[in-house]
C-alpha cells in the first residue's frame, strides 16, 4: 500500500468549520467517499476528522440527547447512588454524581461541533469504570483507527517498568525496542494516563493498563481506537540496543462496505449515519459487541463486529495453537483443552455462545478426555475473556465443583417506576425465570419480587428488590448428570486461575464462584509494578440492557420511558447489582479483591501465553 506514504503536506484542520463554509474540496466525508471508489480501503486520518467535525453543534439535540441519559440513568442504573461514594482501597476511579456531571455539559455552549459534545458525554460514562455502562453513537463510531504500531510492558531487571514495541507491522526491525517517549512524553506515564482516563473496562487501573497494551478490544486500546485519536500521527522515540532513534506513524481510519455506502458527503453522512430514521441494529455502530449478558439466561447473540487487524492479535480464538502444548479438545470460540508438560489447562475464551446441546456435550468431553489423560493440576486460564451468558458461567462452575450446588450469586434490582414497568412488560427478563435466592422457589408475582428492601448507596436510602437467582439450577445439573460419565479428579488446591485481570461479567461469575465459594487460589499477570496487587476479574456489574430495548416501550404520555436520541446512538445501562457471598453486604462491582499472586510479562511470554501456564501452575505446588 505505497498510496499510504503520501506526505502530509498541506494539513488544513478546522476545527470551527461550519455547515455553510463548507466547500466540497474541504469535504472529509467526500474525499473519503471519492477513496473508497477508487478502491481504497485505508481511509486518511484528517479526512475523517473533517468528516466528523463538519457536523455543527445543536443544542436542542444536545438538550434532548442529556435528558434521555438522565432518565435512562436515573430509571435503570442500578449503580446511581453508590457511584457516588469513594473508590474502596485497591481501586482507581472517581466518585461521581452523573447526573450532575451530565447537566454540567449543557451549561457549555462554545462546542466547536456536535463531535466534541458528544465526546464529552461519552467522556463523562467512561468515567463510571463500567464495561457495562458505555454511550455509543452511530455517527462517531463509523471509523476505527490502526497506528500500525503496538507495545507491551515489561519490568526491567532494575525493577523499573518500561513500555516496549510489540509489533511494528511497517517495519518489524523495530519490534521488542524500548519505547521512551511517545509525543515526548515518558512512554509509561502516557500509556498510565491513558489507561486512567480513556479504559473504562475496569475499576482497577492495572486492569486497564493490561488492556490500553493490548488490542483486543478497540474501545479500550491505546493502538486501536474507536474514538478519533487526538493528532493524526504519534511519534515514538525508540532506544534500539542503544541506539536511540524516532518513528513517526499515522493513524489510519478503517471501515466497513456496509457502512461506507451510506455516503458520499457530509450531507448524506448527517443523514445516514447520525440521523438514521430506520433503526438496523447490525448498522448502528463499526463495532457493537454485544458481550455481556441479556436478559435471555440461556442464549447469547455472537459477535458481529470485526475488523481483520485483530485476527493477527487475536490470542485468544479459535486457531490459537500455543507451541509445545498437545490439544486435547476445541469448543470453537469457547473452550480449549491442554496437556502442558505434567500439567492440564482449560482456556476459556468467552461466555458469549450459542450455548445449545451439542456445544454442552463438546464441553463435557473435553472435560472427560482431559481427566482421562491422567494430570493431576489444571490451569484455568480467563484472560481476556469479556463474559457472555450467565448459563455457561453456572455450568462451567457445575461441572468443575459438584459438591458446591449453588453456581450462583445473588442478585437485585434498585426499584423504580420505571423499573417496574420494564418488567411487567417483559423487556428486563421474565420473572418467571428467577427463583428467591433464599429458597429458590419461583416467585408467585411482580409484588414478590419487588419486595420491600431498602439500602442506604451514597448516602441516599433506595429501594430494591428481593435478592434473586437465575431458575435453570435444576435443567443444568440434569444436563450435566446425563452426559458427564467420570467424576472430575481435581479439587481446589489441584486448580489455579490464571488471568490478566480482563475476566468480565460472566467470567468474573467463574473467577469468583472458584475463589469466594471453593478457594482456589489465583495468579494475575501485568498491571503495575510496585502497585496494589492486580484484581483477577472486572466489571462482574450483572445484567445490562441497551436503550433501544427500553425505547420499544416508548408511547406518547408516558414518562416512566425517556423519549429516544434525537440521533442515532445508544447506550448500555447495568440494572442489577450482584453480591459477593463470601462478604453478603458487598457489591462484587465495588469489591476490590486482588490475585494471591501477581507475575509481570517478559519478552517470551507476551508472545507465548503457554510460558504463563508453566509460571501459574508453579504456584500450584507451592500453595
Ligand atoms: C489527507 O487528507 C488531507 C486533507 O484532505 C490532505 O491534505 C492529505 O494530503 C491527505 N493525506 C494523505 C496521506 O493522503
Ligand atoms: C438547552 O437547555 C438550556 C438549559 O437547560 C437552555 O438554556 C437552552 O436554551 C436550551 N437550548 C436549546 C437549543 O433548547
Ligand atoms: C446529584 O446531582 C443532581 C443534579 O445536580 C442533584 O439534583 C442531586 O441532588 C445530586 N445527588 C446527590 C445525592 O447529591
Ligand atoms: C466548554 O467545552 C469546551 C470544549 O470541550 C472546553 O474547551 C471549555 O473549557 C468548556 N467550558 C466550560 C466553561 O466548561
Ligand atoms: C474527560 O473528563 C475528565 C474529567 O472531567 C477530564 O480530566 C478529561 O480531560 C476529559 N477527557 C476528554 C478527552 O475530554
Ligand atoms: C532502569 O532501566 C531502564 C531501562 O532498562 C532505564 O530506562 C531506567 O533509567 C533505569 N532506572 C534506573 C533507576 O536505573
Ligand atoms: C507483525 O505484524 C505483521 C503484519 O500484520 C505480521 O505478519 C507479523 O506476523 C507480526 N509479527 C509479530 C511478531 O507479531
Ligand atoms: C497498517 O495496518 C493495516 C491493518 O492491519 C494494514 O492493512 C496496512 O497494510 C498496514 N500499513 C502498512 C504501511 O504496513
Ligand atoms: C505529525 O502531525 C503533525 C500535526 O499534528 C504535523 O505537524 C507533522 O508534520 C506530522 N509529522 C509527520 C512526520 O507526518
Ligand atoms: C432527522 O431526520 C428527520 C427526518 O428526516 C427530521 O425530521 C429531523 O428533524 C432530523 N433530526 C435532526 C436532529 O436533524
Ligand atoms: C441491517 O443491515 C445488515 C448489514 O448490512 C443487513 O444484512 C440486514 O439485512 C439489515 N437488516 C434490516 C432489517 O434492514
Ligand atoms: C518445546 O519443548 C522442547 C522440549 O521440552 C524444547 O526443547 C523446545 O525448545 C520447545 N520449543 C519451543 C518453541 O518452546
Amino acid at each position: 500500500m505505497k498510496l499510504y506514504k503520501v506526505l502530509f503536506i498541506l494539513i488544513f484542520i478546522s476545527f470551527e468549520t461550519s455547515w455553510s463554509q463548507q466547500v466540497n474540496s474541504n469535504d472529509g466525508c467526500a474525499n473519503i467517499h471519492n477513496d473508497y471508489m477508487k478502491g481504497i480501503r485505508l481511509f486518511n486520518y484528517t479526512d475523517v476528522s473533517n468528516c466528523y467535525k463538519s457536523i455543527p453543534f445543536d443544542g436542542s439535540v444536545a438538550n434532548q440527547t442529556i435528558q434521555t441519559i438522565n432518565e435512562l440513568f436515573n430509571g435503570f442504573y442500578s449503580f446511581l447512588d453508590i457511584a457516588r461514594e469513594p473508590p474502596p482501597n485497591g481501586f482507581n476511579f472517581s466518585s461521581i454524581n452523573i447526573t450532575s456531571e451530565l447537566n454540567r455539559l449543557l451549561n457549555n455552549n462554545t462546542y466547536g461541533s456536535l463531535f466534541q459534545f458528544m465526546t464529552n458525554v461519552r467522556n463523562v460514562t467512561t468515567q463510571l469504570k463500567d464495561a457495562h455502562a458505555k454511550f455509543v453513537t452511530s455517527c462517531f463510531t463509523t471509523f476505527a483507527f490502526f497506528s500500525n504500531f503496538t507495545l507491551y510492558s515489561v519490568v526491567g531487571t532494575n525493577g523499573t517498568q518500561i513500555i516496549k514495541v510489540r509489533n511494528d507491522t511497517i517495519d518489524p526491525s523495530n519490534n521488542n525496542c524500548e519505547v521512551i517517549l511517545i509525543d515526548g512524553v515518558q512512554a509509561f506515564n502516557v500509556i498510565y494516563e491513558f489507561a486512567r482516563d480513556s479504559v473504562f473496562i475496569s475499576k482497577d487501573i492495572g486492569v486497564r493498563f493490561n488492556l490500553a497494551l493490548d488490542i483486543v478490544d478497540a474501545e479500550n486500546s491505546f493502538s486501536y481506537r474507536m474514538n478519533l485519536p487526538p493528532t493524526l500521527n504519534i511519534t515514538y522515540r525508540l532506544n534500539c540496543s542503544n541506539n536511540i532513534k524516532d518513528v513517526n506513524r499515522d493513524w489510519i481510519a478503517m471501515s466497513l462496505p456496509e457502512i461506507l455506502n451510506q455516503f458520499n458527503d457530509s450531507k448524506s453522512f448527517y443523514k445516514n449515519r447520525c440521523n438514521i430514521t430506520t433503526t438496523n441494529q447490525t448498522m448502528i455502530s463499526l463495532y457493537q459487541r454485544e458481550f455481556h449478558e441479556t436478559k435471555n439466561f440461556l442464549h447469547v447473540k455472537r459477535d458481529n463486529s470485526i475488523l481483520d487487524i485483530t485476527q493477527e492479535y487475536k490470542g485468544d480464538h479459535d486457531n490459537w495453537q500455543p507451541i509445545n502444548v498437545t490439544v486435547i479438545g476445541v469448543v470453537p470460540d469457547f473452550i480449549s483443552f491442554f496437556i502442558k508438560d505434567d500439567f492440564g489447562v482449560i482456556k476459556i475464551f468467552s461466555e458469549q455462545i450459542t450455548f445449545n446441546d451439542s456445544v454442552a456435550i463438546n464441553t463435557i468431553k473435553g472435560f472427560e478426555n482431559l481427566a482421562n489423560s491422567g494430570v493431576k493440576k489444571i490451569v484455568l486460564d480467563l484472560s481476556n475473556n469479556f463474559g457472555g451468558s450467565v448459563a455457561v458461567s453456572a455450568f462451567i462452575n457445575l461441572i468443575l465443583f459438584p459438591n458446591n450446588t449453588n453456581p450462583f450469586f445473588d442478585y437485585d434490582l434498585r426499584i423504580t417506576d420505571s423499573i417496574r414497568f420494564a418488567l411487567e412488560n417483559g423487556i428486563l427478563f421474565n420473572i418467571n425465570e428467577t427463583a428467591f435466592s433464599s429458597t429458590k422457589t419461583k416467585f408467585q408475582n411482580i409484588n414478590d419480587f419487588m419486595g420491600n428492601n431498602s439500602y442506604i448507596r451514597g448516602n441516599v436510602t433506595g429501594r430494591y428488590s428481593n435478592k434473586f437467582v437465575p431458575d435453570i439450577l435444576s435443567l443444568l445439573t440434569n444436563f450435566i448428570a446425563q452426559y458427564l460419565r467420570i467424576p472430575i479428579p481435581w479439587t481446589s488446591k489441584d486448580i489455579i486461575i490464571l488471568t490478566n485481570g480482563v475476566c468480565g461479567s460472566a467470567c468474573a461469575l467463574i473467577a469468583r464462584h472458584a475463589v469466594e465459594n471453593n478457594n482456589v487460589s489465583t495468579v494475575a499477570v501485568g498491571g503495575i509494578v510496585n502497585s496494589t496487587n492486580l484484581s483477577y476479574t472486572s466489571f462482574p456489574g450483572g445484567f445490562y440492557i441497551d436503550s433501544s430495548t427500553i425505547f420499544k416501550l416508548n408511547s406518547l404520555n408516558n414518562t416512566l420511558i425517556p423519549k429516544p436520541f434525537p440521533l442515532n446512538a445508544y447506550i448500555t445501562i447495568p440494572f442489577t447489582e450482584v453480591y459477593s457471598r463470601k462478604q453478603p453486604d458487598k457489591l462484587l462491582e465495588f469489591l476490590y479483591s486482588p490475585a494471591n499472586f501477581t507475575i509481570f510479562y517478559d519478552e517470551q511470554s507476551i508472545r507465548d501465553q503457554s510460558i504463563l501456564w508453566s509460571k501459574a501452575a508453579s504456584y500450584i505446588r507451592k500453595t
